[in-house]
């Protein structure tokens, strides 16, 4: 349970949902874990407080990831604080869902900044540092680790969510893309693409049972998603345990990727 001791994760979004999840479990298995928040600081430093209570270590830094100047400042306080950066885990996203054509540019444009721009900044940041300081033998074969947390819909069309699926579209060949050019640094760049998990995000997806069991019809393995599902993943895919896995995307998804309509039709 220490597959990342000694090591320094940022993970942004961490004050709820999947990224708490992520920074909870990065915690577990020994990571030093900044816990980034936008809004929600309380929420943060009780993510903090419980890594500590575990025996972990952990600090919680305010950053907005689609403002160049903070994410630049997140990645200071880091170094202050741990002296550098291994992990890093670009989880922050939003959804700001209307129909087509009554979306305004404004829910446009701050879906696409903060899923997609936000995870640019953070993913330039975390390279120029892995690069700097290369490879550490005790603490990891590979130079740094980023693993992009995108979405089903970077291949489900998703009416209704048209900022949502774009930006999450636009991940996967920014990791693909960013995962090449860094390949020969020894910079490992992956996603995760989670399906319906139970956090805020989707609530009204889950919460009562109608909803449930229409949300159901989509999961073949017959259950709604958990955070620790997707922190597991994540955990694996930042140890050297997948030193190989380089420029994938991971389906965690209970199969919602196998399009399940198609059983009795097509
Ligand atoms: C969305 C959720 C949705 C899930 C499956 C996620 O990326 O944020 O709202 O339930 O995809 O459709």
């Amino acid at each position: 349970m220490s597959r990342l001791t000694g090591q320094t994760a940022i993970v942004t979004g961490a004050s709820s949902g999947i990224g708490r999840g992520i920074a909870l479990q990065m915690g577990k298995e020994g990571a030093q874990v900044v816990v980034n928040f936008n809004s929600n600081e309380k929420s943060a430093q009780e993510v903090v407080d419980e890594i500590r209570a575990g025996g972990g270590t952990a600090v919680a830094v305010k950053a907005d990831v689609s403002k160049e100047p903070e994410v630049i400042g997140m990645f200071e306080q880091t170094f202050r604080e741990f002296g550098t950066v291994d992990i890093l885990i670009n989880n922050s996203g939003m959804q700001k869902d209307a129909a087509f054509l009554e979306m305004s540019l404004a829910d446009w444009q701050r879906v696409i900044d903060v899923n997609l721009t936000g995870q640019f900044l953070c993913a330039r940041e975390a390279a120029k540092e892995f690069i700097r300081r290369g490879v550490v033998p005790e603490r990891s074969v590979a130079a740094g680790k980023i693993i992009c947390i995108s979405s089903v819909h970077e291949v489900i069309p998703w009416a209704g969510h048209v900022n949502y699926a774009a930006s999450k579209g636009g991940i996967m060949l920014m990791m693909k893309s960013i995962a090449q050019e860094l390949a020969p640094h020894k910079v490992r760049v992956n996603s995760i693409a989670p399906g319906a998990i139970k956090t805020p995000i989707n609530r009204e997806a889950w919460e009562d049972k109608a909803s449930e069991k229409k949300l159901l019809e989509l999961i073949p393995y017959g259950r709604v998603g958990v955070p620790e599902d997707v922190a597991k993943a994540a955990v694996w895919l930042a140890s050297d345990d997948s030193d190989y896995v380089h420029g994938t995307t991971l389906f965690v998804d209970g199969g919602m990727t196998l399009y399940p309509g198609f059983e009795d039709n097509g």
